[in-house]
C-alpha cells in the first residue's frame, strides 16, 4: 500500500516500534477447532453444561484454517499464535493417531506458506480424556505423558514452528479448577491445587530440556503466563500492601521461581488490572475486581497504563512476547480505543528500556469462551455462528493499520480522545485499508 494514501499530510509522528517486531493473533485449538472429541473438556461440557455453552462446533477451524490465515495474512499479520491438541493426537494412552499428526502439520505449514513467524502452544488447558481419568495434573505421571506426547509430535512438525509455549496460563488453570470451581475436575482442594501446581512446573522444566538437547539449533521456549496488575485503594494500609505483595508474587511470579532458568522468553497474557479492597487478601478472588471503571462486556476493567506495569515489572534480561491481549466487546469502537491505548502502553514500555518483541491480539476471530460458551466476542473477525462466515471488524483494520506502520500513528492517538475529527479520520483509514485488503 502507499503510505500518503493512508498517512494525512498532518501527520507527521508515528510510535515507532522496534524493527522486526511480531505483529499477529492468538488462537487454541479446543476454542476454535470443534468437534474435540476425545478431550476432558467435551466430556465435562456434556454432562455439565447446557446445549449453549458446549463447544461444538466451535468456529470449525479444524477445517477453515486456510481460509483464517488467509485473512489474519489479508490484515497484515506477520505471526499467529496457535495450539495443537493432544487428545486428538494421543486419543487413547500411548496410540498415536498418524493422520492427526498429518492434520497439524499441514495446518503448520499452511502457516508458512504465508510467511508467518509461528509460535506453537503444546499444551492449552484441555487434556485427553484418559489423561484427566487418571488424574489429570494431579498426577506426577501426568508429566511424563505429556512429555512423551511432546516427544513424538515435535520431531514431526519442528521446522513449520519459530517459538514454542510449553504451557497456557499455569496459574488460571489452577485457579479456574480449585478457587472458582469452573471447569473440569474442579474441586475444593489445598493439597490438588499444589500437586497440580509442582506437577505443571515438572512438564514445563521437562519439555523445555527435551527441546533444547534434541534441536539444538534451538528456538526459544517459553510459557504464556497470565500476568495481573494490582493496585491497592488509597488507604495504603499494611495490610493493603502485603496483600499486593502476596497477590503478585502467587499471579505473577511463582512459576518462574520454580522454574527459574527454563524460559527464553516472558510470554505475557495480560487482561486484568485487579483493585485490592482491605478485606479481601485472596490471591486473584474476582470480588476484588473494581466496578467503576470502564469494563469489558465481561466485566474486566479497561486499564492501558496496567499492561506498562505489568511489563516494566517483569523486565528481565529475556525478551518479551504479549502472548495474549484483548478484549470481549460487541462494541468495536471500544476495541479500536483499547488496541490503540493498549499498544500506547506497549510502546511506551519499550521506550522505557523493556525488551518487547511481538504482540499477539487475543483472538484473531470470536471463539468458544470456555465456561461462557460463545457470548464473549474477542474476535478482530466476527463469526456468525449461524453460517459460521466470517466478517472482518473495522478494528482489525484499526490493528493492520498498526502494523503497517510499524507503530502507532498519531493521528490514531488522538481517536483514543473520541473527538470528532479523530473519529472521521479513523473512518477514513479504515475505509481506505478496506479497499486495500480486498
Ligand atoms: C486467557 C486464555 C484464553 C482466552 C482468554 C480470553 O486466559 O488463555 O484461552 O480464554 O483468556
Amino acid at each position: 500500500m502507499a503510505e500518503e494514501k493512508i498517512i494525512p499530510k498532518h501527520d507527521h509522528e508515528t510510535l515507532k516500534f522496534p524493527d522486526g517486531f511480531l505483529w499477529g493473533a492468538a488462537t487454541s485449538a479446543h476454542q476454535v477447532e470443534g468437534n474435540n472429541i476425545s478431550s476432558d473438556w467435551w466430556e465435562w461440557e456434556q454432562k455439565h453444561q447446557p446445549q449453549a455453552l458446549r463447544s461444538g462446533q466451535a468456529c470449525n477451524q479444524y477445517n477453515l484454517y486456510e481460509q483464517d490465515f488467509d485473512l489474519a495474512k489479508s490484515l497484515n499479520h506477520n505471526a499467529h499464535r496457535l495450539s495443537i491438541e493432544w487428545s486428538r493426537i494421543e486419543p487413547k494412552e500411548g496410540e498415536f493417531d498418524e493422520s492427526e499428526i498429518e492434520h497439524y502439520k499441514k495446518v503448520l505449514k499452511a502457516l508458512k506458506d504465508r510467511n508467518f513467524t509461528v509460535m506453537l502452544t503444546l499444551w492449552h488447558f484441555t487434556l485427553p480424556k484418559w489423561v484427566a481419568d487418571k488424574g489429570g495434573w494431579e498426577n506426577g505421571a501426568t508429566a511424563l505423558y505429556f512429555e512423551r506426547f511432546v516427544r513424538r509430535v515435535v520431531p514431526e512438525i519442528t521446522e513449520y514452528v519459530d517459538l514454542w509455549i510449553t504451557l497456557n496460563e499455569p496459574g488460571v488453570y489452577i485457579y479456574e479448577t480449585y478457587i472458582e470451581r469452573a471447569w473440569p475436575h474442579s474441586k475444593k482442594s489445598l493439597f490438588g491445587q499444589i500437586k497440580t501446581f509442582l506437577n505443571l512446573t515438572s512438564a514445563h522444566k521437562k519439555v523445555y530440556k527435551f527441546l533444547h538437547s534434541n534441536f539444538p539449533a534451538g528456538k526459544p521456549v517459553g510459557i504464556a503466563n497470565n500476568i495481573l496488575s494490582f493496585e491497592v485503594s488509597h488507604k495504603h494500609s499494611i495490610k493493603e500492601q502485603i496483600a499486593v505483595w502476596l497477590n503478585d508474587l502467587f499471579a505473577n511470579h511463582l512459576f518462574y521461581m520454580f522454574t527459574r532458568g527454563t524460559h527464553d522468553f516472558f510470554g505475557v497474557n495480560y487482561y486484568f488490572h485487579i483493585r485490592l479492597k482491605d478485606r479481601n487478601i485472596i490471591p486473584g478472588a474476582n470480588s476484588l475486581m473494581q466496578q467503576t471503571h470502564d469494563v469489558s462486556d465481561l466485566g474486566w476493567e479497561i486499564y492501558p497504563e496496567g499492561i506498562f506495569e505489568v511489563l516494566t515489572d517483569l523486565a528481565d534480561d529475556i525478551p518479551i512476547y504479549i502472548t495474549e491481549c484483548g478484549i470481549a466487546s460487541t462494541n468495536d469502537d471500544r476495541r479500536n480505543r483499547f488496541l490503540i491505548s493498549y499498544l500506547q502502553e506497549v510502546a511506551r514500555a519499550i521506550k522505557a528500556g523493556v525488551n518487547v518483541r511481538g504482540f499477539f491480539y487475543w483472538s484473531l476471530l470470536d471463539n468458544f469462551e470456555w465456561h461462557l460458551g460463545f457470548e464473549p466476542r474477542f474476535g478482530l473477525v466476527e463469526v456468525d455462528y449461524s453460517n459460521l462466515e466470517r466478517h472482518i471488524r473495522p478494528s482489525a483494520l484499526v490493528y493492520t493499520d498498526i502494523i503497517q506502520h510499524n507503530g502507532i500513528p498519531h493521528s490514531l492517538l488522538r481517536f483514543i480522545g473520541h473527538t470528532v475529527q479523530a473519529e472521521e479520520v479513523l473512518e477514513k483509514r479504515q475505509k481506505e485499508i478496506k479497499k486495500e485488503i480486498k
